[in-house]
């Protein structure tokens, strides 16, 4: 069975469990500690208070239900979830990197990630370089005998540039430092970073894995050693962590997960493909599409592309926004990995990146589960009416 196909049952499937007497959906276990009924017990899961159900801001039945199903998707050993994706960037960076050390990532990761990293952490002496992650020449020029850690984002979200998995990973064991990716876009349907010798993968967990826009959330994944360092520490001390609720929420979505996806996949191609036609568009960033300067890196490293993509444009910002007014299925917001359809207008160049394709207008297009044919219509519609 090929890995696509083997994702559907991984996201089904449960054997039957009679600690939740056989319950098909994991419950919400509601509660901040569990009780003991004798001190000895008490006192064994004291000693290793994240492999046993003491108090929920360690372990709770529900969250860890959701870690580990996302742990085997990924094809990862271990996982833990956190209050949002910031929550899991911020707390896997910190685990990896303290005073004096330096950082390389890539300049178009996500904003706060960046604010995070350049501005945040300087004020405790880390020091990060932003490069442009494509070039395997600029990851060796950045580096430092006190680099601690390689930040990847791959594919970005903005520009859709990526990085080789692959090749990044074998630089950063030879400097012996550590690498960490943003997987949001990919998800763990399409992407599987650890695989290719990445050790941190993390997600923001509010866009396809909760897939209904109605959670905030975040994972980071790794190897055992390295979530079991973050959960002793990040997590357990700045206790950033993901409510029962929610898990039990993001639980249920994940069933889907994997048809969602193909739902996804082949609707933003369809929608990236008729956008790249169009005369508004001066260039199309999609990395599932031929057109990329990268899709055979791509399809080396990703097995499926997801449905958030943009174009460059040289028409007026103010008649970009125009027509995003003017556009019926996609709706104006942050975000994405729902079932809505999204577009936002940005300019770009504002954050110190060089290039003169980066000082246009770029359109983020994200397409959700309606159908592909009534969102083209919707695209020519507007795009006639301005
Ligand atoms: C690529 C990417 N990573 C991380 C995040 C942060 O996730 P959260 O909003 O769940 O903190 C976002 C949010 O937009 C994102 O787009």
């Amino acid at each position: 069975m090929n890995k696509r196909e083997n994702q559907f049952t991984k996201a089904s499937f449960d054997p039957v469990d009679a600690r939740h007497h056989g319950a098909i959906h994991v419950p919400i276990y509601q509660n901040s500690l569990f009780a003991f009924e004798r001190y000895d017990q008490f006192e064994e899961a004291m000693k290793t208070l994240l492999d046993h159900h003491v108090y929920s801001r360690g372990n709770n039945p529900t969250v860890q239900y959701l870690e580990q199903k996302l742990a085997e998707l990924e094809e990862a050993e271990a996982a833990r979830c956190f209050a949002s994706g910031m929550a899991a960037i911020s707390s896997a960076i910190m685990s990896v990197v303290g005073q004096g050390d330096h950082v390389v990532c890539v300049d178009q990761a996500y904003g706060p990630t960046k604010a995070f990293l350049g501005t945040y952490l300087s004020r405790f002496g880390v020091e990060t370089t932003f490069i442009d992650g494509s070039s395997i020449e600029q990851w060796r020029g950045a580096v430092r005998p006190n680099t601690k850690l390689l930040y990847l984002e791959s594919p970005t979200t903005m520009l859709f540039e990526l990085q080789d998995l692959r090749w990044c990973s074998e630089f950063a064991r030879s400097i012996g430092a550590v690498t960490l990716i943003d997987n949001t876009w990919a998800t763990p349907c399409f992407q599987n970073p650890l695989q290719l010798g990445i050790d941190l993968s993390v997600h923001s967990i509010s866009k396809y894995i909760g897939g209904h826009s109605d959670c905030i959330g975040g994972i980071v994944l790794g190897s055992k050693e390295l979530v079991e360092r973050i959960g002793n520490t990040e997590y357990m001390l700045l206790g950033g962590i993901m409510t029962p609720q929610t898990a039990a929420l993001v639980s249920k979505g994940l069933r889907t997960l994997p048809l969602r996806m193909q739902r996804h996949e082949g609707s933003g191609l369809q929608v990236a493909e008729h956008i790249g036609k169009q005369g508004f568009a001066s260039r199309l960033n999609h990395p599932g599409l031929p057109s990329h300067p990268q899709y055979e890196l791509g399809r080396r490293q990703m097995s499926g592309s997801s449905s958030l993509f943009s174009f460059l444009s040289n028409e007026p910002t103010e008649r970009l926004k125009e027509w995003a007014n003017r556009l019926k299925y996609f709706k104006i917001g942050v975000s994405w990995g729902g079932f809505e359809s999204l577009v936002t207008v940005n300019r770009l160049g504002s954050d110190g990146d060089g290039g003169e394709e980066r000082t246009s207008t770029v359109v983020r297009m994200y397409v959700g589960l309606e159908s592909p044919t009534d969102l083209i219509a919707d695209i020519d519609q507007a795009w006639k009416a301005v």
